[in-house]
């Protein structure tokens, strides 16, 4: 997870090599961002895309958004050179919204350990899918073979294998409020930004794709609170809207890092200060106050997961498992 000052200061070439990088479980990416890398006749339409428009996974995005071709070759440059208005009007209109509602099996555990109600408050909610922790149903798999089964088969099962000792019980939490802020806060039952969501999921990640098309669905009959705007400014109004007969959690997941870094330390201030919960998802030295207190890690690509500014877990991008630190 990049900010916004590398996709504008990095070569195109270098931009889709990292990218190739970043896609290894993609391969109709990682192929296609290679090829972008070393084909120069594509470089002059992607480099006159602006600042943080030239992130990679928006353009491919746009490729799956405008439903057009991903094998590299000719066909492809020839089929962006004459789409290229299209394609970058849906560039300067999107972002990376990515919404991964498998980010609550890590969550979960945790939020269930927090009260008995629990009004839940999303920083970055996307279209709102990480609300729900209630609502999927979810396979634990711990390190003794054993499984913990909990929720409803009916709109998506996560399966999350777990390793290190648990300091919270398997159980869902009780969520009695939900909201949410974002800059651009996504609406689920809207079937253009369904579809935006839909193409942000790299191709050949069937699970994924199943699993986000049943959980907008589900999120599109449901009440949430959704408040457009900066986090900082809007967190504090927001915050005094909750119920008060309930434990208030402020969480985000895989948001910070798209803050300027002044930002960061800003929000991390203010968090200590609030009279609230606080349950962070994001990269390693995304949060530098949860980043000194984190051990080091060997494994597997990963977030950790932060309560209070005290590191719990290391986390999987898309949920798929979580180490207990
Ligand atoms: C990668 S998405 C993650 C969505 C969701 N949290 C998840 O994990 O599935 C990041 C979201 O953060 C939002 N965002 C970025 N900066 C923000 C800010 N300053 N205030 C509110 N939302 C912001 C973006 O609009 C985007 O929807």
């Amino acid at each position: 997870m990049t900010g916004g000052h590398f996709y504008s200061d990095t070569s195109i070439p270098d931009l889709y090599r990292w990218f190739a990088t970043e896609t290894a479980s993609s391969p109709t990416w990682q192929q296609l961002s290679t090829w972008i890398a070393q084909t120069e006749d594509i470089w002059p339409l992607l480099d006159s895309l602006p600042g943080k428009k030239r992130q990679p996974n928006v353009f491919l995005a746009t490729l799956r958004y405008l439903e057009g071709p991903t094998a590299p070759g000719a066909d492809f440059l020839a089929w962006v050179q004459q789409h290229w208005p299209e394609i970058r009007a849906v560039v300067l209109a999107r972002d990376t919204q990515t919404n991964e509602p498998g980010r609550c099996a890590n969550l979960a555990p945790v939020l269930s350990s927090l009260g008995e109600k629990i009004a839940l408050i999303e920083v970055g909610m996307s279209a709102g899918l990480c609300l729900f922790p209630d609502r999927y149903g979810y396979r634990w798999s711990l390190e003794d073979g054993s499984t913990v089964a909990r929720g409803q088969d009916d709109v998506a099962v996560i399966e999350c294998a777990v390793t290190g000792r648990s300091p919270v019980p398997y159980e869902l939490p009780n969520v009695v409020w939900r909201a949410g802020i974002d800059l651009n806060p996504l609406n689920p039952s809207d079937p253009d930004d369904a579809k935006w969501l839909r193409s942000l999921v790299w191709p050949g990640q069937a699970t994924r794709e199943r699993r986000l098309a049943s959980a907008l669905q589900m999120a599109a009959a449901e009440d949430v609170v959704r408040v457009r705007g900066d986090a900082i400014e809007q967190l504090p109004s927001l915050i005094a809207r909750a119920p008060q007969d309930a434990t208030v959690v402020v969480m985000h997941t895989v948001v910070l890092a798209y803050f300027q870094r002044e930002r960061r330390i800003e929000f991390e201030a203010m968090m200590a200060d609030l009279p609230v919960r606080w349950l962070a998802n994001e990269a390693d030295r995304v949060l530098p106050g949860v980043a000194e207190r984190i051990p080091s890690w060997d494994g597997p690509p990963s977030f950790v997961l932060s309560l209070d500014g005290q590191p719990l877990a290391r986390t999987a991008p898309h949920g798929q498992f979580h180490h207990w630190l």
